[in-house]
């Protein structure tokens, strides 16, 4: 037996040596140590031996197994040395980096500039409630403002938010006052598409509530955010507006870019780009998330930052951004 064990060892090795190729090794593994090999009905036959007969040939059976093993494994490790050796380091690579998104770049450098004003960035939930989304803000269920803001409801009963105005609900319970934080993300509404309308698009919450919050703090805030943004004196203009969260509400408006006042498809020939809407939190805002209104006041506001992208990159069509281009997207970058 140790001799047919022995001649099996020298006639594997020669075999390996004849061959170069992985399917090829595991030929030779499964014909001489397989399942239905000779070796393995050596290794049953064991079974039917005697006791003295078992301590003789197991342990020289399971030897001779180790060793072919060995021999096999040792092969194709080998092999696979030689795949890396072959390997031409020299050869021209295709280095094809990826770019950060518009968005993204734009929403980076707003919160970087926020930060510096001592606001704290926090992220929300795509997935809303009814309450945060709407109830909270002083939006109840047959409030005809929901019907500004055309909504994706989900099964489950909860919704895909259509404003980040659900962060200050989250932020006001999360942390009370006083509170100066910022929260960039995607919001969603069931619209049809055009060069400035989107169903997916970006906004930034921000609200300030404080001792002695006024107006005139959140134009300031507005101004000198542009002006860090756009690394110029932006004209802005403000109009009266209407949100059911701010009591006074305001439309803060810069001048387009695109065409630097002129009047361009992307303004709408008006000159003005509408681009933050905002106003005094609303006392009833304050007070369903446990805040006095008599000792607080704060501002709150939501800047469009698909917008805010396109005025910074003079982007004339919103479907650009979605649309997945990387000729179009690769180009931008912060300044
Ligand atoms: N959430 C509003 C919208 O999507 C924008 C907005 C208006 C946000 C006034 C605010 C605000 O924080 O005070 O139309």
């Amino acid at each position: 037996m140790k001799e047919k064990l022995e001649n099996l060892v020298t006639l594997v090795k020669k075999e390996l040596d004849a061959v170069s190729k992985e399917a090829e090794i595991l030929n030779l593994k499964a014909k001489y140590i397989g399942k239905k090999s000779e070796f393995s009905n050596l290794l049953s036959s064991l079974k039917e031996m005697s006791t003295d007969e078992k301590k003789v040939y197991g342990p020289l059976l399971n030897s001779k197994k180790k060793e072919l093993e060995a021999l096999f494994t040792t092969k194709i490790e080998s092999l696979n040395n030689n795949i890396e050796t072959d390997f031409d380091e020299t050869l021209p690579v295709n280095i094809n980096t990826g770019s950060l998104h518009p968005v993204t770049l734009i929403a980076k450098e707003i919160t970087e500039v926020l930060k510096r004003m001592g606001f704290t960035v926090l992220q929300g939930l795509e997935m809303e409630d009814d309450y945060h989304n709407f109830e909270a803000l002083n939006i109840p269920k047959d409030h005809p403002a929901r019907d500004m803001q055309d909504t994706f409801y989900l099964d489950n009963g909860k919704l895909l938010r259509t404003q980040t105005s659900g962060d200050q609900v989250h932020a006001m319970e999360k942390y009370n006052v006083p509170l100066r934080i910022c929260s960039p993300g995607r919001v969603f509404r069931n619209e049809d598409l055009d060069a400035s309308h989107e169903n997916t698009f970006f906004q930034l919450e921000g609200m300030v509530v404080d001792k002695d919050i006024k107006i005139e703090n959140m134009f300031y805030v507005m101004k000198e955010l542009l002006n860090e943004v756009f690394h110029q004196d932006v004209k802005m203009r403000v109009r009266p507006g209407f949100f059911p969260f701010t009591e006074p509400s305001f439309e803060m408006d810069m001048c387009c870019l695109i065409c630097n006042g002129k009047g361009c498809p992307t303004c709408k020939n008006s000159g003005w780009i509408e681009l933050i809407p905002g106003g005094m939190v609303h006392p009833n805002v304050l007070k369903k998330s446990g805040i006095d209104p008599d000792k607080y006041t704060g501002f709150a506001f939501g800047i469009g930052l698909t917008r805010l992208a396109m005025m910074k990159y003079k982007i004339n069509d919103i479907r650009y951004l979605n649309s997945g281009d990387l000729r179009a997207l690769k180009k931008f970058e912060i300044e």
